[in-house]
């Protein structure tokens, strides 16, 4: 879910409604604002796209001086229009957008329907408004009723308030991600930096436990007790620009072809083929010495990054473990010698947040791979190595996932170079060396690629199979999940090993399967690609040889680079299968149906 704020600016409509847009990664099956008009709070709200409310009902209303808005991702009941945010008391005096969840609101619920608050929708939040509602019943004024009702929230969340006839919106932060933008008189509140970049660059993080004030020409940041609290105020370095599509008809397909950009700057000032050495800024020499194993938590996309980091730790002899982060036990044999490694592009996700604090409680050392700066991951890692992907809009992850796995191979050199017992990579000049030049081979994929001509030959199958040995199983689950995210077709990833002992058993003639080769371990994956083909799947093989493709039906063309690095650039290609082939069926390739980009909620 996401959420904005805004006062101070005139046009608390256009402004709400254009933060909503650029929040709209976040979730999309409903949205809806509530303005300040004079005397009245409007609120406007419904299910379905952000598009709906902005090109549908809300453009009669007038601008007023501040406003919040929601764009909902549900959690609690389905997406209707009683269900989309924002909520608003009995009395419709005040309105509340939320992101998290309330994990008391059964009880709050039962308590205050029991002092007669009739509830019209399914939801965690709805409890919030009453509870204010209830409040200023009893004789508080604003300001005790909001915090009284934020007392007796628990579990995660970022909400924003307001109340009828009052300018003022008030916010608070427990667990979910809330940002405060300043720009002359103006004041924004999101949940993140992109929602109201081209207001203002000059932002506070908050922090859990803010309580936030914000009328016009002022901003109070205090706990919950009303005590002043003093944040920095920093200046964020993206590109409105580069948030916007630019051109292209989806950021999606922006965002592949920008990895030779993204990728450059993930790697500049970190790598020296010459030396050969790997310089990463925050971790001096030494540094990770005291490391006797690895665990990685994860999910998603950031979870296949994590397998690619964790083989090539393991192929260097170290130990290593590669937890899903929702599936995290907490359990640290030896917290002492353990670095906890959290990946994850947002920084936000509930379940890797999770991880690192209950590996933080069990003492460990926690180090995050993000992408951005500022975020919860961030702050609460004792350590962060930022991968410098730039924004990514696109649901589906992809110039982050090649950033994720080019910073970690850089940790990984590091910390084979450091952990006793390791055996730190011997080649390590080339691979570097192939390293500097990936981008440009990036380019030449995507210059070159024939997955849209490919794709469409390959339309309307039954199911579609990625498979792939050591550092390409992770990049064959990868392709299957892109996949089956932007097309909605059924598609799975193997260890091309794994056909055999199952999967096997779904292949029936014209099963297309993706086999990906590195050049060092083709022989595996050539031999369980024939397996399948000869029980009717036809093979793409993604390679750099003519000659290990000559089997094949259809082969995708990478160029040829150090075994270690060639899941990316075969990854590449698979991300055009993917794009092109949701493209054809026409999804909406953005923002598929039922994900979020950030899942804020366990
Ligand atoms: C969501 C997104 C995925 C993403 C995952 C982890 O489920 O839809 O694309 O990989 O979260 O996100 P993170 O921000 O932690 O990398």
């Amino acid at each position: 879910c996401g959420i904005i704020a805004c006062v101070g600016s005139n046009d608390a409509v256009d402004t709400v409604l254009t933060g909503l847009k650029n929040l709209e990664y976040r979730g999309y099956d409903s949205a809806g604002l509530a303005i300040q008009n004079g005397t009245d709070l409007v609120v406007r709200k419904r299910a379905g796209k952000i598009s709906d409310l902005t090109d549908g009902f809300v453009r009669e209303l007038p601008q007023g001086i501040s406003g919040i808005g929601h764009t909902r991702w549900s959690t609690h009941g389905p997406p209707t229009d009683a269900n989309a945010h924002p909520h608003t008391s009995a009395s419709g005096t005040v309105a509340v957008v939320h992101n998290g969840v309330i994990s008391n609101y059964e009880t709050l619920r039962s308590e205050l329907e029991g002092h007669g608050y009739v509830f019209e929708s399914d939801t965690d939040t709805e409890v919030i408004p009453h509870l204010v509602e209830h409040f200023l019943d009893n004789g508080l004024d604003s300001d005790a009723a909001f915090r009284e009702a934020i007392d007796r929230l628990e579990g995660s969340y970022a909400i924003a308030m307001m109340i009828e006839g009052e300018d003022t919106v008030r916010a608070a932060r427990q667990g979910s991600p809330l940002v405060v933008g300043l720009h002359d008189d103006a004041y924004y509140l999101a949940s993140d930096v992109p929602a109201f970049l081209e207001f203002t660059d000059e932002v506070i993080y908050l922090e859990d436990g803010d309580v936030v004030t914000v009328d016009e020409g002022s901003l109070e940041i205090t706990d919950l007790d009303g005590r002043p609290i003093s944040r920095e105020i920093d200046t964020v370095d993206w590109d409105p620009e580069e948030t916007g599509k630019g051109g292209y008809d989806h950021y999606m397909l922006k965002e592949i072809e920008s990895q030779p950009e993204s990728l450059s700057n993930t790697i500049r000032g970190r790598i020296d083929p010459e030396a050969p050495a790997v310089h990463l800024e925050d971790f001096p020499p030494g540094c990770f010495q005291d490391v006797t194993e690895v665990h990685f938590v994860a999910c998603g996309t950031s979870y296949h990054a994590a397998l690619y980091g964790a083989r090539l730790l393991e192929e260097a002899n170290v130990r290593v473990r590669t937890s899903r982060a929702s599936e995290f036990t907490g359990r640290i044999p030896d917290p002492e010698g353990t670095l906890v490694v959290p990946v994850t592009q947002s920084g936000e996700t509930a379940d890797t947040l999770g991880a690192l604090r209950a590996a933080g409680e069990a003492g460990a050392r926690t180090l995050a791979v993000t992408n951005v700066v500022g975020s919860t991951v961030a702050r609460e890692a004792d350590e962060v190595l930022y991968i410098r992907a730039g924004p990514e809009i696109g649901v589906a992850a992809t110039k982050t996932f090649s950033s994720q796995v080019v910073t970690l191979a850089l940790l990984v050199e590091r910390l084979t170079q450091e952990i006793d017992g390791a055996a730190a990579r011997e080649d390590l000049g080339a691979f570097l060396e192939a390293l500097s030049v990936l981008p440009n081979q990036i380019e030449e994929v995507i210059r070159t690629s024939r997955a849209e001509a490919l794709s469409s030959k390959y339309d309307g199958r039954d199911a579609y199979f990625f498979i792939g040995h050591a550092l390409q199983h992770p990049v064959a689950l990868e392709g299957a999940l892109k996949f089956k995210e932007i097309t909605y077709e059924h598609a799975e990833g193997f260890a091309s090993g794994e056909l055999k002992h199952g999967p096997l058993a779904l292949v029936t003639p014209g099963t297309p399967i993706f086999a990906l080769f590195d050049g060092k371990h083709d022989e595996k994956t050539h031999t369980n690609a024939k397996e399948a083909q000869a029980r009717g799947a036809e093979i793409v093989a993604v390679t750099a040889s003519e000659r290990t493709a000559a089997f094949a039906d259809d082969m995708l063309v990478i160029p040829d680079t150090h075994p270690d690095l060639s899941g990316l650039l075969a990854n590449v290609q698979l991300q055009f299968v993917s794009y092109y082939t949701a493209r054809s069926l026409g999804r909406p390739i953005d923002k598929p149906r039922n994900l979020a980009k950030s899942v804020t909620v366990e």
